[in-house]
């Protein structure tokens, strides 16, 4: 089964609510919190997440594109968030290690995301544990970005991982997806389809995720 993130960093803020209602045939909503420090944009964070979370029961999918992402797991949590995905890249190893640690006190699913240059390997000392393994298919910072074709062959070498150690683990792709990348992303091995601008960019949002599901 194939599952569709609308990423609302593609909406129109100043009317949140009714973009989240003409998304409700999506599996997850995808939240993306930038720093301008880990990546050179700044996005939104825990009020808007409070506020999201008050507004819908859909599960939040939150992608926290930010440097020491440790500091703000609990909070969050607290704020309404089902999953949370640290960058392999924002800390060190055991930085990483305290973050997976807080997710789990918590009680919110545990995800990693690769930037394009890290090697898939970097998600074994995680993988175990894992609910869902976040694979960028563009440099993280920017919606409506070209899905990296290189990126195919980092899919492949994730589901081998996850197929091997842990076949429940979901593979996520972000960035680019429309209904072409969309397909051969699946083929490579992802389960579920963050898409901001192929949603939120249509006007029949509805038609839109039918067809990335599709
Ligand atoms: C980029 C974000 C993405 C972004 C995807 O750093 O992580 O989630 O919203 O947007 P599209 O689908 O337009 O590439
Ligand atoms: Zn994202």
């Amino acid at each position: 089964m194939i599952k569709i993130a609308p990423s609302i960093l593609s909406a129109n803020f100043t009317r949140l609510g009714s973009e989240l209602d003409s998304v409700a045939s999506a599996d997850l909503i995808h939240f993306d919190v930038m720093d301008g420090n880990f990546v050179p944009n700044l996005s939104f964070g825990l009020p808007v997440l409070k506020d999201v979370r008050a507004y819908t029961d859909a599960i939040l999918d939150v992608h926290l594109m930010i440097d020491k992402p440790e500091r703000y797991i609990e909070d969050f949590a607290r704020a309404g968030a089902d999953l949370l995905s640290v960058h392999l890249e924002a800390d060190n190893p055991r930085g990483i290690r305290r973050a997976l640690d807080a997710m789990g006190a918590n009680g919110v699913k545990k995800a990693v995301a690769l930037r394009p240059i890290t090697d898939p390997r970097a998600i074994l000392p995680y993988l175990e544990e894992l609910d869902l393994v976040l694979v960028m298919t563009v440099e993280p910072g920017f919606g409506g970005q070209a899905f990296l074709e290189s990126q195919l062959d980092t899919i492949r070498a994730v589901r081998t991982l996850i197929d091997t150690y842990h076949p429940g683990c979901d593979l996520e792709v972000d960035g680019g997806i429309n209904e072409a990348t969309a397909r051969r992303a699946v083929e490579a091995g992802a389960n579920v389809l963050v898409a901001g601008s192929a949603v939120f960019g249509k006007a029949d949002r509805a038609a839109a995720i039918a067809a990335l599901r599709g």
